[in-house]
Formats: structure tokens, C-alpha cells, sequence
């Protein structure tokens, strides 16, 4: 296991990890697309696209409050610490598809959450933003202005919030070892992470049980779960 870094591991100084529900899947969140995933049992197209908001706007609001309610129930996993301690040794930076706040939550410091958050609600209309760590009662939730309120998550077919994503390219394209952990890589435009850093010669190791679209980038492949070997990644660095 990380047979392709380990002699070298003192010089990786920029580390880029990109994550997805897969690293938060050991924490009792599922994943969408893995094995009981969520889009696996409800229309991703009739809950998270603005369309189907506005359809029915209660209707993606108590699937959105089922979720906060496992999400606030859940804890970081030791996928989710062992990046964070990471930071000891290496300049980190996560760029994260997932909305759960984990990765803070474990004490990471550089995150970047391309698709938005699960606290973070703003109104449809007006430039109304807030952060709500309840349930959110009476649905759907409406803006002083008189209109819906709307989880701040990025939904299909909408693109991600400009500056998130010109940062998450820099850093991309920065790194000298890119960590992608507990992801499809199905998602546009999250899954051209590893092609920014491929073109600045960066190792590629990809840490998820199944094959991925992107695979084939990659200069080491991990088939076991984020949980059980992130750690282990740490452990080369102390040694
Ligand atoms: N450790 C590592 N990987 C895991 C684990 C685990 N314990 N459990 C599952 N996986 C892998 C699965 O094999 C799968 O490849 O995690 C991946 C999860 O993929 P998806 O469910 O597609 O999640 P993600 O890639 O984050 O989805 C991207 O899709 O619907 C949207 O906005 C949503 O951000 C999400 C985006």
C-alpha cells in the first residue's frame, strides 16, 4: 500500500486531497451512487435540481431535513482525522463534493466545499444567506423578502460557485501528490480535478473499494475504505 510514494514521501509538500461521500460513508452517511446509495432509491432529478424545487419545494425540503438529521448525527470517521493530522507534515488542502462539514469537523482547516453545505440556506431570489445547524420547521422556509429559502447546495445543472472553483483548479494544478478518496468521479465538473494535476506531474492515488471513471489516471489504486487506510498514510510520514 502506497508502494508508489513511500520512498519518496518526505518530498511531497503540497497535498491535494479530493473527497466524496465515499470517505464520509464510514460515519453513517451514505453515498449516492455506491452500494445503498442514495440515488440508488429516490430520483436525484425530482430532489435536487431546481426544477423539482420549485415543483415541490416541501417535498425536497423534508428529504433535506432527513438528511441534516443524519448528518448532525454523525461524527468524523478515521478517514477524516487522519487528513487532518496530515497537516503536521504537509501543506493540505481537501477539495471536498461533500456538504456535511466533516472534514472541518475533525479539524481540517483548508476545505473547500465545491458543491455547498448542509448548515447554509439562502433565499431563491434575494442575495439572503444563513446557517441553520437545526431542523428547519414549517416548510418551505421563506425569506423576510416573501419568497422560498433554499438549501446553499449546488444542484444538477447548476454550476459551482465561480471563485470556489477557480481556487479548487490552482490548487489542483499545485500539487505534487493528489489523494482522491470515496468517489465516483461521475460528477462534472469535480471529476477533472485529477487531469489539472496530472498535467503538473503529480502522483495519483486513487482510495475507494470500486473502479472509478478515472482509474486509469491514476499511478496507485487502494481497493480497500478510506477509514481504514488514510491512517495508514499518516503513519509513512511520522516514521
Ligand atoms: N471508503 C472509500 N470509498 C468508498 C467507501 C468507503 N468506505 N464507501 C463507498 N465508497 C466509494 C464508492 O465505491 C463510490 O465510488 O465512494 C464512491 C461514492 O460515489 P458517489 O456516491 O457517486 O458520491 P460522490 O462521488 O461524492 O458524488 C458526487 O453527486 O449527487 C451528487 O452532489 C452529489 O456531491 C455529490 C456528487
Amino acid at each position: 500500500m502506497f508502494d508508489s510514494i513511500k520512498d519518496q514521501i518526505k518530498n511531497y509538500k503540497k497535498i491535494v486531497f479530493v473527497t466524496g461521500a465515499g470517505i464520509s460513508q464510514e460515519s453513517g452517511i451514505p453515498t449516492f451512487r455506491g452500494k445503498d446509495g442514495l440515488w440508488r432509491n429516490h430520483d436525484a432529478m425530482k430532489l435536487a435540481t431546481i426544477d423539482a424545487f420549485y415543483d415541490n419545494p416541501k417535498l425536497v425540503w423534508e428529504w433535506y431535513n432527513e438528511r441534516r438529521k443524519n448528518i448532525f448525527q454523525a461524527h468524523a470517521n478515521p478517514g477524516h482525522k487522519a487528513i487532518a493530522e496530515l497537516e503536521k507534515y504537509a501543506q493540505v488542502t481537501i477539495l471536498t463534493q461533500n456538504i456535511d462539514g466533516l472534514h472541518q469537523k475533525s479539524g481540517s482547516s483548508e476545505v473547500l466545499e465545491l458543491h455547498g453545505s448542509i448548515v447554509k440556506i439562502k433565499c431563491s431570489v434575494c442575495n439572503y444567506k444563513e446557517e441553520i445547524l437545526t431542523e428547519i420547521s414549517n416548510l418551505p422556509p421563506l425569506c423576510k423578502c416573501g419568497n422560498i429559502l433554499r438549501p446553499d447546495v449546488v444542484w444538477f445543472g447548476e454550476p459551482l460557485p465561480q471563485d470556489v472553483w477557480q481556487n479548487a483548479i490552482d490548487f489542483a494544478s499545485q500539487c505534487d501528490l493528489m489523494i482522491i478518496a470515496g468517489t465516483s468521479l461521475v460528477v462534472s465538473p469535480a471529476n477533472t480535478l485529477p487531469l489539472y494535476a496530472k498535467q503538473n506531474n503529480a502522483t495519483l492515488i486513487e482510495i475507494n473499494p470500486e473502479n472509478t471513471e478515472m482509474s486509469k489516471e491514476m499511478n496507485e489504486i487502494i481497493r480497500k475504505t478510506s477509514a481504514e487506510t488514510l491512517p495508514k498514510l499518516v503513519s509513512l510520514f511520522k516514521k
